[in-house]
């Protein structure tokens, strides 16, 4: 995909040192990727930037610690989280268009095999989509119809895109705009029109709804249940609860760059009692028809983390012990946790 190449050239490092332990060396070029019931899975991911201080002494910022999701084919994943929380980070890191100053640990597995840069590259626009948060993403230098067609690998490429646009209202002389003659609204259906003609079994939509129209959003939620009901696996990352719950199967609750909870959609409810981690339930609480209670404090800064558990400062739960290590992610009841007193 033309815009997939655009990002590449922008942000793929040319020396492979930010691969997630990986060796660009060990060759790994499978043919189609099939398979497993497990699409994606991401364990104990952490990111670290390289900053310069005064002196120009160098100081490796960790701003993700510690992630752990996984989507099945078929499923909908929600990522939630503040901003800052690292939703977009996961997602560069996994399609691998992280800044050159990046460096990465963990696993990353799609299919079952370890995301290597080369599959990376093999895989992005093709079995692996991406729908940016920024409408920055599309190429400038292309008109948007043809950016669109480079995605479409089977049938008529013009009547497949043609039939999209239409169904997101953007007329045929559209499709011969260059981005910056689009409004932010239309420049944000294309890139969704990007996901949805694509034949990919992972699509990873970061924040893809906000200023779009209640029907469009409706439309676009619609999509992507249509895409996972043929086995594709989606992850949407948003700040909006509600949305999340709308096409969701389960929601991964992000705090200061861990996963805290991972938890299903029917587990939102009430007064959150059936959620497991303190801060998915102050979430939860703090919606306008839930009460409104909002959580004290803020979200701590990757350059002023607390000792232990990111959250202690905030919790009414917290106990001693909860400063002096970060907690472990746990499996716990139908989800997980991070959380030394969560039940
Ligand atoms: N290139 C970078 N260099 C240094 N820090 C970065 C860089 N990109 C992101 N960060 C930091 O990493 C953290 C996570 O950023 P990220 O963009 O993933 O957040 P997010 O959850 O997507 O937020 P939002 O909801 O605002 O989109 C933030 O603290 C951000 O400032
Ligand atoms: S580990 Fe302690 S501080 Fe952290 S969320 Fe659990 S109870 Fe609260
Ligand atoms: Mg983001």
């Amino acid at each position: 995909m033309r815009w997939i190449k655009w990002i590449k050239n922008r942000f793929i490092p040319s020396k492979p040192e930010s691969v997630v332990g990986l060796s660009w060396e060990s060759a790994d070029f499978g043919g189609a990727e099939t398979g497993s019931k497990t699409v994606l899975e991401v364990e104990d991911l952490s990111v670290s930037f390289v900053q310069y201080e005064k002196g120009l002494q160098q100081k490796q910022m960790k701003v993700i610690s510690s992630l752990d999701i996984a989507i099945n084919r078929g499923e909908i994943l929600a990522v939630v989280g503040s901003s800052g929380s690292g939703k977009s980070l996961l997602a560069h890191a996994i399609l691998g268009i992280l800044p050159e100053n990046a460096s990465v640990t963990g696993s990353i597995k799609y299919n079952g095999k370890e995301l290597t840069l080369q599959r990376q590259a093999m895989l992005r626009g093709n079995e692996i989509a991406l729908v940016p948060q920024s409408v920055n993403y599309l190429d400038p230098l292309m008109q948007v119809g043809a950016q669109v067609r480079t995605g479409i690998k089977n049938g008529d490429a013009l009547a497949v895109q043609r039939e999209v646009f239409d169904r997101y209202q953007l007329k045929p002389e559209v499709d011969r705009f260059y981005p910056f003659q689009l409004s932010g609204g239309m420049a944000r259906r294309i890139l969704i029109s990007t996901a949805i003609v694509s034949d990919a079994q992972l699509v990873i939509a970061d924040e893809p709804t906000p200023g779009l129209d209640p029907e469009v959003v409706e439309e676009t939620l619609g999509y992507f249940r249509e895409m996972s009901a043929r086995g594709c696996a989606v992850m949407l990352i948003t700040h909006d609860i509600e949305t999340a719950l709308k096409i969701a199967d389960k929601v991964a609750v992000f705090y200061a760059g861990t996963t805290v909870e991972v938890a299903p959609i029917e587990n939102f409810s009430g007064d959150g009692e059936a959620l497991r981690h303190p801060y998915s339930k102050a979430l939860w609480r703090a919606l306008p028809q839930n009460g409104f209670m909002p959580i004290p404090g803020a979200q701590p800064m990757p350059n002023n983390l607390p000792e232990g558990c990111l959250f202690a400062p905030r919790c009414s739960m917290a106990t001693s012990e909860c400063s002096i290590k970060q907690p472990k992610v746990r499996k716990l009841r139908d989800g997980m946790v991070r959380c030394g007193h969560a039940t």
